[in-house]
């Protein structure tokens, strides 16, 4: 029986409540498939910042290291949003990101038939929408040098943050997207900013060169754009997308408003041994500890899981399934909640899911 060992890093917030869910469905799959999940908690964050004083403990690196992947749950909170940048919790997420080298980050953002609804937008917009977001995730504006803060003798201040990359990472990082675009619809998007940023035009540079090695008989195209907001008004016509590590944050956010929750999207960053796997949603302090947070992005954030760490992609396949199983039964926690629909907490929602994954097999 195939044994995986998972580390689980729930971290803060409603991170807490739904990695757990995630955690509930892929024990279902594994008792199902005849594979068995050795789940090993460890601390990131501001939880971790409490305990030993830094958000990524050395041991928490070290287990990460191990295990054949990373469930993670959310960073950050009120209570650390004073400390100096370089101690915050988020620092545990970047850390991890660099330490493990996870250069590309899978973000996809689909609109579920049965969430049309949820979006602001006109179902005639956003109706059919699946886009897949891969946001360069371990360099650029995150973690360019210098970086810093500084008083000025005039009693003003000066702050500086680097937009840095070599072609050797954009490579790399247009590589994966190209990829992921040949198994999909086979549409590549490159946003950058190459009318103004230098970084923006090498960037470009090396993604069309990339493209050129893509062979023509894949039929996969690439096209460069520095105005990506027809993804918002046109979004179908979007296939797969690939942005610096700051547009990528900001776009893949914003593609919350065509999912019609930011409770429903989740991620993948790869590219070193570990694969990581988290919903894109942060703690939502507002909500946390109150059992009503959407564990759905955590979910299909294991499915992630099945499919990129595990190459269990039949699997995967099941968890998806069992999520829109359970939205097509009428269940909503309240970020989705609609007319007519039956609301449902976080660990309700984590039961039906995972009844559902149980009754696929
Ligand atoms: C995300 C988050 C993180 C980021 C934070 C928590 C460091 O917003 O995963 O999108 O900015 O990358
Ligand atoms: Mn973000």
């Amino acid at each position: 029986m195939a044994t995986y060992k998972i580390a689980v890093l729930s971290g803060d917030g409603i991170g807490q409540e739904v990695t757990p869910q995630a955690q509930k469905v892929l024990n279902v799959v594994g008792k199902a498939a005849g594979a068995s999940f050795e789940f090993e908690p460890a601390l990131v964050g501001g939880v971790a910042i409490d305990a030993t004083g830094g958000p990524l403990p050395e041991s928490t690196l070290r287990l990460c290291q191990q295990s054949h992947a990373i469930l993670f749950g959310s960073v950050g909170g009120p209570k650390w949003d004073s400390l100096p940048q370089e101690q915050r919790p988020e620092r545990g997420l970047l850390a991890l990101r660099k330490g493990l080298d996870l250069f590309a980050n899978l973000r996809p953002a689909t609109c579920f038939p049965m969430l049309v609804d949820a979006s602001p937008l006109k179902r005639s917009v956003v109706e059919g929408t699946d886009i897949m977001v891969i946001r360069e995730l371990t360099g650029g504006l995150y973690f360019g040098e210098p970086r810093g803060r500084e008083k000025l003798p005039d009693g003003g201040e000066r702050a500086v943050n680097t937009m840095v990359y070599t072609s050797r990472e954009i490579e790399r990082v247009a590589r994966a997207a190209f990829d992921v675009a040949m198994k999909r619809k086979k549409r590549l998007t490159s946003v950058d900013k190459a009318n103004v940023l230098i970084v923006s035009q090498l960037w470009r540079d090396v993604v069309t060169r990339v493209g050129r090695t893509i062979p023509p008989s894949s039929s996969t195209t690439c096209s460069s754009t520095t105005a990506p907001w027809p993804s918002f008004t046109r979004p179908t016509q979007f296939d797969t997308i690939v942005a610096e590590n700051t547009f990528g944050d900001i776009l893949s956010d914003e593609a919350a408003i065509l999912a019609g929750s930011m409770g429903m999207l989740p991620s993948a960053s790869l590219g070193g041994k570990v694969g990581l796997y988290e919903p894109v949603h942060g703690t939502a302090p507002d909500i946390a500890g109150k059992g009503v947070a959407n564990p759905i992005a955590a979910i299909l954030s294991a499915g992630m899981l099945l499919r990129y760490s595990l190459d269990r992609g039949e699997d995967a396949a099941r968890v998806d399934a069992a999520v829109l199983k359970a939205l097509e039964q009428g269940y909503r926690t309240r970020d989705i909640h609609g007319e007519g629909m039956k609301a449902v907490g976080t660990e309700e929602m984590g039961d039906l899911i995972a009844r559902e994954v149980e009754r696929s097999y």
